[in-house]
């Protein structure tokens, strides 16, 4: 890695609860979220190069490459917005699952952000990368903004909340040979007259407040979670599997199709076992406790 590089973490997100609270006329759905970083993460290493050449590597053959990929557009938009002739080689070490419900990409594009910036010596004005952000995808601002939050519109209007405790968590995702853009998918199956069931979204602030983990686990839900499971079942049975190996609480992040069990030092080791009977993408983490980009810059 050459001296002149920037390292950048890049977190993965769960959604702790995620309501849907409205259909919009620009094709996107209103909602209200509470979304929360883990210390699981990508790294993601920043060089420069010369100008006109822009390469944006990874050690995962899953990571799309060219225009598809956020890291590529984000440094594209970069480049755009503040006139940026030097280039930059950006190499992105993949531990988060892919098209999983974890933001991967969005937390890979915000880190390559504030990294690029930092390469390129860039003070974007207030606001400047958060709209950068939303432009690259709904998740992408709260991916920058690192940290546990209401979300709410599209996920662009974030209100910071006080940081959750660094609870023990297990991560599972099954692996789906997954055609098209997933997130549009499921929503287009949310029948939004036909919810029944709501995550209690006050009750999860109050939780959060008072670091509460059972009352953190009480409150976990997502209204994603039936038209995700319509699609692939094999959500349903991972839940009941890590519910019934002693998880404290169950619920799928985004739109799925991992799904987030919070569990205790004690049940982690069964949760997690229970999980890999189903997938092998399986991965023991804690809810990071800080807000992330704190610690991610180097
Ligand atoms: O913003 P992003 O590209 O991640 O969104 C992918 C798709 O997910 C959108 O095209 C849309 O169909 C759906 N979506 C939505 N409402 C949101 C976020 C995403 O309907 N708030």
């Amino acid at each position: 890695m050459p001296a002149d590089a920037v390292v950048w973490h890049a977190h993965a997100k769960v959604n702790l609860t995620l309501d849907v609270i409205a259909r919009r006329a620009d094709g996107y759905h209103e909602l209200r979220s509470i979304m929360q970083p883990l210390a699981l993460c990508d790294r993601i290493v920043v060089a420069p190069a010369p100008p006109g050449c822009l390469a944006v590597t990874s050690d995962s053959p899953l990571v799309p490459k060219g225009e598809a990929n956020l890291v590529q557009r984000a440094a594209v938009l970069l480049q755009r917005r503040y006139a940026v002739k030097a280039g930059a080689a950006v190499q992105i070490e993949k531990r988060i699952p892919v098209a999983a419900g974890l933001a991967g990409g969005s937390a890979d594009a915000a880190a390559a952000l504030r990294a690029l910036c930092r390469l390129w010596q860039l003070q974007p004005e207030d606001g400047a990368l958060a709209e950068l952000a939303l432009q690259l995808g709904s998740d992408v601002p709260f991916c920058l903004l690192g940290r546990t939050a209401l979300a709410e519109g599209r996920g662009e209007r974030l209100t910071a909340l006080p940081p959750a405790p660094a609870l023990p968590v297990v991560v599972a995702t099954p692996r789906l040979d997954w055609q098209g853009n997933k997130t549009a998918q499921v929503f287009g199956q949310l029948r939004l007259e036909a919810i029944t069931e709501r995550p209690d979204t006050q009750g999860m602030l109050r939780a959060l407040a008072a670091a509460d983990a059972e009352g953190i686990a009480a409150c976990l839900g997502n209204v994603l979670e039936p038209a995700a499971v319509a699609l692939n079942p094999v959500i349903a049975r991972l839940k009941a599997a890590m519910a019934a190996a002693g998880a404290m609480g169950v619920s799928m992040t985004g739109a799925g199709p991992s799904v987030l069990a919070l569990v205790s030092s004690e049940t982690a080791a069964a949760v997690a076992a229970a999980a890999r009977a189903i997938t092998d993408l399986v991965h023991t983490t804690t809810l990071q406790p800080a807000p992330a980009a704190a610690e991610a810059g180097r």
